[in-house]
């Protein structure tokens, strides 16, 4: 059947009505990809569910469609929301569409281009501030409690509702569940949501459940070091958070699932980015790396068995963050004249005929 979009195809697993609003981007339906090379090198059986390919380029549009269309539903002004920059983005191109207001919170100089250009053209207010992700989300949800402005940062329940269908898409592109799901962690809503996600699946399907892996980047693992980290620091811009919302509901799904939520560094973060393009022709945004770095940390400890069938999700396009590719490879094109013998002679010897 023809993808009509998350609401219209999950109708029947997510709390809609005929009155919520059909609204949709066409997110969702995502492709698995599974890594050759990466799995023969590392021993395992590895996929990636590619959420860079949502209309803004992150998992949050599962959430975010079905978040604005029940603000709509319930004849809201408009949507509010703090962001390290994907929230704010999908937030931000939804309300668009719903002709809703959209106000944007972020953490000046921390939140990557391409999601800033995303917002303003999508045409959102943007106000930023001089202070982290964790600040921003104290503003937002006061405003949201004294105005008629609906929060749509993951602890609105219609996020993870949304984003749980996710889970459904790795069982019917999988044939079931992975033995192991690894998943950025930064506000900790999206591994509460695919958690829900399978358990729902697996009581109505007996699909089966998997272990649960969320990886927080060092600088800001809160969960991990059982404290809330009052000044993140990650280049990973996007989990660039001390205080995660679903702190409680992540720390369930990792004893649940008999999984672990651990952390990656920077250089493990940066490490699987580069081999992600390069090996495989992926291009995910750093925070989304945190995954694929987990696994690999996790396989070399044998904390992951060798041979385990693994989906890593990659919740964001590499395309957001154009700085940090830049930086990391610090690659200038080679200059050339125009004309027709330059390219041949630059290759010089070696180049058969
Ligand atoms: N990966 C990316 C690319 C993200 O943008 C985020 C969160 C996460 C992973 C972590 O997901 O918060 O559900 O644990 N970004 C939020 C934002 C905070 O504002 O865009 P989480």
């Amino acid at each position: 059947m023809l993808w009509q979009g998350l609401i219209s195809n999950y109708q029947n697993y997510l709390p809609v009505n005929e009155k919520t609003p059909r609204l949709t981007l066409m997110e969702g339906n995502t492709p698995l990809i599974p890594l050759e090379k990466l799995s023969d090198q590392w021993g395992a059986e590895i996929h990636v569910k590619y959420e860079g390919l949502n209309p803004t380029g992150s998992f949050k549009d599962r959430g975010m469609v079905l978040a604005v269309a029940k603000a709509k539903e319930s004849g809201s002004q408009g949507v509010i929301c703090a962001s390290t920059g994907n929230t704010a983005a999908s937030a931000a191109a939804y309300s668009a569409r719903a002709n809703l207001d959209c106000l944007i919170v972020i953490p000046k100089g921390k939140i990557a281009l391409g999601k800033l250009a995303q917002a303003v053209m999508y045409g959102a207010k943007i106000y930023e501030i001089d202070g982290n992700f964790d600040d921003a989300l104290k503003m937002v949800r006061y405003t949201a409690k004294h105005s008629s402005y609906t929060l749509v940062n993951s602890v609105n329940p219609y996020r993870l509702e949304g984003q749980k269908t996710a889970a459904f898409e790795v069982c019917e592109q999988l044939g079931g569940a992975p033995d192991i799901l690894a998943i950025p962690v930064g506000n900790a809503g999206n591994i509460s949501a695919y958690w829900k996600g399978f358990k729902e699946l697996h009581a109505r399907n007996k699909t089966s459940l998997p272990q649960m892996r969320g990886f927080e980047a060092e600088g800001s693992a809160a969960i991990v070091k059982n404290k809330i980290i009052e000044q993140p620091e990650t280049i990973a811009t996007a989990i660039r958070i001390g205080n995660p919302a679903s702190w409680e509901l992540a720390v369930e799904a990792e004893k649940d699932s008999k999984g672990k939520i651990d952390s990656v560094t920077d250089e493990e973060i940066l490490a699987a980015y580069k081999t992600l393009a390069k090996e495989e022709g992926v291009f995910a945004e750093p925070a989304s790396c945190a995954s694929l770095a987990g696994i690999k940390k996790q396989l070399k400890t044998g904390e992951i068995k060798k041979g385990a069938k693994i989906v890593a999700v990659l919740t964001g396009n590499g395309l957001k963050d154009p700085t940090t590719a830049m930086d990391t490879l610090n690659v200038q094109p080679v200059l050339l004249k125009a004309e027709e013998n330059q390219l041949l002679d630059a290759l010089g010897e070696g180049v058969s005929k």
